[in-house]
């Protein structure tokens, strides 16, 4: 940290412990600051691509995706569809938690699929690596679409053109298949599907920039963006985990949201898992060469640290938010005013969540007129989808 953020830091803290009046306030932004601001706006047209799914960017697959992500007979029950929890505009659902087969509820809720191949991590607790590993998870999930490869096999056999395309990608039929195999490929052509899934040019791109030429001509008070973006990074420190072009820093915090499901654990919970999990990015169904991507699981694992994740979540990105409440990965939080309430009270009540609150979930001491102008920061970061 330069002694330019660290000034800001120590005044910030010693304003929220003091309720000093801002007069000695340094200007918004500072040369830090600005350099934070930079990096906000612009999230690439398209989402990097990911190089242990062969199929992923190929038409032919995303056209195969598209069927399969809508088609309820993946499902025992016949009813359910990845569709079903995530439909409507958001690509999620409206309630805390979703319906699965035989009207069995999903233990969390589910985080919306715009932008989701922009994500490093998938899952709330980041238990799947891989865009297309994960979709194995709802799959064979009793509570979502309780199939096996059996029942995946039988849909694709039934329907011709799945069949003769599965071919024309994977060069074998489904019926040649065996059954992990078979599933790590129907995650391939799902995965290159959602990868199609973005939302990215908000009016916050189009504000920031604004903010910025305001800021570099000294008129940054006078922008209407000016105090969302001050308590964003300063009295907020929201910056601090929603960073860069996807408002996320791709990490897990514990923020103390209240659980007490068998999954309260978090990341430190699904790590083991993970890496022992045949179809992480680094298993024989990974596409890509996995010496490197092995020796980085094996570093994770040796790193983690049981006091920073236990109870730690992925940091979502907050774009689309207007299209995704609930919020939070137990979906308790309705409606965005909660969210900041929450983050102003300091995160949750001791004892009423799983590990320890990280440092920086202190009381904020935000005025109403702050509280309001994040709201309707939070709210500016819904975008269109590209022509
Ligand atoms: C019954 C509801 C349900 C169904 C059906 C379902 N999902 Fe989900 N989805 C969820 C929930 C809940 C989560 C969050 C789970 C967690 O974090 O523990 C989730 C998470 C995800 C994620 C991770 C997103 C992120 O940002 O981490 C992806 C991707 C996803 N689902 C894709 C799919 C696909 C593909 C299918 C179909 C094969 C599917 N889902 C079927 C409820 C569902
Ligand atoms: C220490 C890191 C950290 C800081 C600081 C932080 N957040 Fe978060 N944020 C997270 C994590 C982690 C989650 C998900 C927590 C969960 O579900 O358990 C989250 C969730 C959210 C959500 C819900 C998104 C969704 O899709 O459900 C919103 C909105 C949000 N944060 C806004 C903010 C704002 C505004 C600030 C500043 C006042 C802020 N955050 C500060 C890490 C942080």
């Amino acid at each position: 940290m330069n002694l330019y953020r660290l000034r800001a830091v120590t005044l910030a803290l010693a304003l929220g412990a003091s309720g000093m009046a801002c007069e000695s306030e340094e200007a918004f932004p500072n040369l830090d600051e600005l350099d934070q601001l930079r990096s906000l706006h612009s999230l690439g047209r398209t989402p990097p691509k990911d190089s242990t799914n062969r199929v992923d960017g190929v038409a032919r697959a995303e056209a195969l995706g598209d069927l399969l992500f809508h088609d309820t007979g993946l499902s025992r029950c016949g009813t359910v569809s990845c569709a079903s929890c995530h439909g409507g505009e958001g690509l999620t659902v409206s309630t805390a938690k979703a319906e699965g087969c035989d009207g069995h509820l999903s233990e969390r809720n589910p985080p919306t699929l715009l932008n989701v191949a922009y994500n490093r991590w998938f899952m709330w607790d980041g238990r799947a690596d891989r865009l297309w590993s994960q979709a194995i998870l709802p799959l064979l999930n009793p509570v979502e679409m309780n199939a096996d490869a059996q029942v995946v096999r039988a849909r694709l056999l039934a329907e011709s053109t799945y069949a003769t395309e599965y071919q024309a990608l994977f060069g074998k039929t489904p019926a040649d298949e065996t059954d992990s195999a078979l599933l790590a490929n129907v995650g391939k052509v799902m995965a290159a599907y959602q990868r199609t899934l973005v939302r990215i040019d908000a009016p916050f791109d189009t504000d920031v920039r604004r903010f910025i030429a305001a800021a570099e001509a000294g008129q940054a008070e006078a922008d209407p963006a000016y105090l969302g973006l001050k308590t964003f990074l300063r009295k907020g420190q929201c910056i601090v985990c929603h960073k860069g072009p996807a408002l996320t820093d791709d990490l897990f915090h514990n923020i103390g949201v209240e659980d007490d499901s068998p999954g309260a654990g978090g990341q430190w919970s699904v790590l083991e898992p993970l890496l022992d999990w045949e179809f992480n990015a680094a298993s024989l169904h990974s596409d890509a060469p996995t010496g490197t991507i092995a020796a980085r699981l094996q570093t994770l694992r040796a790193q983690a640290d049981r006091e920073t994740l236990e109870g730690a979540f992925r940091t979502p990105s907050l774009r689309n938010l207007t299209l995704t409440a609930p919020y939070m990965h137990t979906g308790e939080q309705a409606t965005l005013e909660e969210v900041i309430d929450f983050y102003n009270e300091g995160g949750g009540a001791p004892g009423t969540f799983v590990g320890k609150k990280t440092v920086t979930m202190v009381p904020l001491n935000l005025s109403n007129e702050e509280k309001r102008a994040l709201v309707t920061l939070l709210q500016s970061m819904t975008g269109t989808t590209p022509p």
